[in-house]
Formats: C-alpha cells, structure tokens, sequence
C-alpha cells in the first residue's frame, strides 16, 4: 500500500475494514476484532490522498473507518463499492466531506458521530470567546515577549460577557449546548437563528430565567431572531453552529461581518467554509476593536493569508471535538456503525448514544445519516 506505513491487528479475520488513521483508546479495535474483522490502521500521520484510499482498498474491504480531511466524492464511495464495500463510517459529526446522495444511489449507508462531541465542543467555543474576549492569546504573547513590564490600568482591557447578549447561529445540540453554558454562567440574554424553534433551549432559558428571578435577580431573554441579520445587527457575540452545506457555504461575508457590531466577537467551531475567511481577514484589518475566534478553517489546514499577524483574531487547530473521552468515544461510535451495518443491525433510533459506550452496547447502528432514504429498519421497529 504504497510508502504509507500500515499496521494490521487480526491478520485473519472474516471482513477487512481499513481505518485510515490511528484512533485514540482501545474499545474501537476492541469492538471490530471480537467480531472477526482483520483491521489495516494506517499509522503514517500523513493525510490520505484518493488514490492513496483507492490503492489501500484494492484486494478487497468490506468497510472504512475513514476521516474528515478525506474527499469521500461519488468515484471514492464507487471504488469503496467495487471494493465489496457495504460501509462508510466517518470519524466525525460533520460530513461535509462526503457525498451522500452519491453514497444513497450506489446504496452505501454512511456513518457518523453525534452525541458525544456535543459538550466539548460547546466547552471549547466557550474558552474561545473568553480568550477573545479577555484578549487571552495577546496577553499570552505579550507575556513570552517579555514585553511585561508592570501593571497598568488600561493594559489589554477586554470586555464583559455578563448580561450582554448571544447570537447563536444553528441551535443544534452544539448551539443550544453552548447557549445554554453561557446563560447560565454570564447570564447572557440570547438570540438565534435556525429555520427551527428550539423548544429545548428555550425551555432551558425560562427555567433559568425563573430561577434568576426567584433569587431577586434580574431575568433573561431568549428570542428566536426573525433574520440572520437581525441577529448580526445586536449580538455582541456571534457564534456558528450549523452544519456547512452548499446553501450555508459563505453564510458570513463581507456584508454580514459589516452588519456586526464593530466591538463585537465572531467565533467559528463549526467549518471554515461557513465564513469567508478573506472578507474577514479584512474586517478585522480595518476593524481593530472587533474580535475573532476561530477552531476552523475555509481551506484546513491553510489559514488564509494575512489572518495569522491579526491581534485581534484567536487561532486554534480544529480542536472542538479534542478531549479523550469525546474522541474515544467517536472511535467506538464509527467502529459500532460500521459492525451494525455489516451485521444487517437495525440503526439506532434516539438521540442519546450513550448506550454504545458502556460495556454491553446495543446491536444497532448508532448514527446512519441516509438511514430513512435506504429505508434501513430501525431499532425497536420504529422509525
Ligand atoms: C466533527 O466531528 O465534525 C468535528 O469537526 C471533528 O471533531
């Protein structure tokens, strides 16, 4: 398989799944071995190319276990296909990068990975509104540079969250996580926009609006905006958590970034591509009071030219879903998906994926995300 270095567990096994970069922990392997599977792990850090997939699926495979940074286009899926495979489960939430309509014709059930990243990212969208907020990454580099030479009253003043309000865009289980944490510790008012009601969040804004008031505090607010750009137009904050797709790619351009706030804070945990990095390069070049924070990328893992000298903008390396449990359990999470559709399972049918990460896991598919347009049965006979 070319100069990648692949390592095998279960040379023997039944089905051959190909997992196209090292995992953490050891319940994935441990799960795909117990049911005979011969598992090829590329360990070269590299990222996979096509033709470096098309190469490691010739000999046969019945299933990849594959990444995010992968191009799982209509001719990838086709070769998975012709390579006698029955499944594609991607090591993510997000599957941006793959075709499922191509997937759906050729009849390939796709895999994802919800549920368990929910809290750490919604945590790490928290820590980057703080650190642009409070100027952390200047602070940060200011202190390396030496540059620190007493307190002073007006060194690196940021600003306060609490009582301001949250622009939420897309109140998914990641929005409305992230809503909820900084409601209920900034006592933030919040506004989002999503083509859905989040009954859930603002049930959870009620409560703890009543909460507040029970305690001789002020309440909250929490508005479903009319517009994205009703919303762009008040939020001190404005944070993105909707799934990129052709119709929200660019979501936030040059107009959108004018619409804000000048002094207020954009942060991206979602994708790249939701935000057109050059327009905002250039807003925060012209706008030095306005703040950006971003765990994401339009062209991963390039930034776009110019966005690394900016003060005013925080940079993290994709790591919304880096914590140990969270990516342990995505590794267990695909590894069930893939065993569940090769053994005819049902596919899981709630949104708490929980079970699947303790000892005795349901027989099931966690997540299919073409389930119903392959009329997969569902666990428990409904759907
Ligand atoms: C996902 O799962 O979509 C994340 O972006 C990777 O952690």
């Amino acid at each position: 398989m070319g100069s990648l270095h692949w390592r095998t567990v279960n040379p023997h096994g039944r089905r051959r799944v190909l997992v196209t970069k090292e995992l953490p922990g050891t319940r994935w392997l441990q799960l795909l071995t117990a049911d005979d599977c011969r598992v090829d792990v590329c360990a070269s850090p590299s990222t996979l190319t096509a033709s470096d997939i098309r190469a490691a699926l010739a000999g046969g495979c019945a299933a990849v276990l594959g990444q995010l940074t992968e191009p799982w286009n209509a001719d990838l899926l086709r070769a998975l296909k012709d390579a006698g495979g029955g499944v594609y489960a991607n090591y993510a939430v997000g599957f941006d990068n793959v075709d499922v309509e191509a997937a759906t014709r050729l009849g390939l059930p796709i895999g994802n990975t919800p549920g368990v990243l929910t809290q750490s990212t919604a945590e790490l969208a928290v820590a980057l509104t703080l650190a642009a907020a409070r100027r952390i990454a200047e602070g940060d580099a200011y202190m390396r540079a030496g540059r620190f030479t007493g307190w002073h009253p007006t060194l690196l003043l940021g600003q306060l969250l609490e009582r301001k309000l949250l622009g939420v865009v897309g109140a998914g289980r990641i929005g409305v996580r992230y809503a909820q944490i900084m409601q209920s510790a900034y006592r933030m008012d919040v506004t989002y926009f999503d083509i859905r009601r989040s009954a859930e969040l603002e049930d959870f804004s009620a409560t703890y609006s009543a909460f507040l008031e029970a305690r001789g505090e002020q309440g909250l607010t929490c508005r479903r905006a009319a517009s994205l750009d009703e919303l762009l137009a008040e939020a001190d904050v404005v944070s993105v958590h909707t799934a990129l797709r052709e119709e929200t790619r660019h979501l936030l351009g040059r107009e959108q970034f004018a619409r804000m706030k000048r002094d207020a804070i954009f942060v991206n945990t979602s994708r790249g591509a939701l935000h057109d990095e050059a327009a905002l390069v250039d807003h925060c070049r012209t706008h030095p009071t306005f703040r950006a924070a971003l765990d994401v990328y339009e062209n991963e893992p390039a930034m776009c030219p110019g966005l690394s000298e900016l003060p005013n903008v925080v940079v993290v390396p994709h790591l919304g879903s880096a914590t140990g449990w969270t990516r342990e359990g995505m590794a267990a999470l695909a590894a069930a998906n893939v065993l569940g559709i090769l053994n005819n399972w049902p596919v899981w049918n709630r949104a708490d994926i929980r079970p699947f990460l303790s000892a005795s896991a349901p027989k099931a598919a966690p997540s299919i995300v073409n389930a119903t347009e392959l009329g997969l049965e569902r666990y428990g006979g409904t759907s």
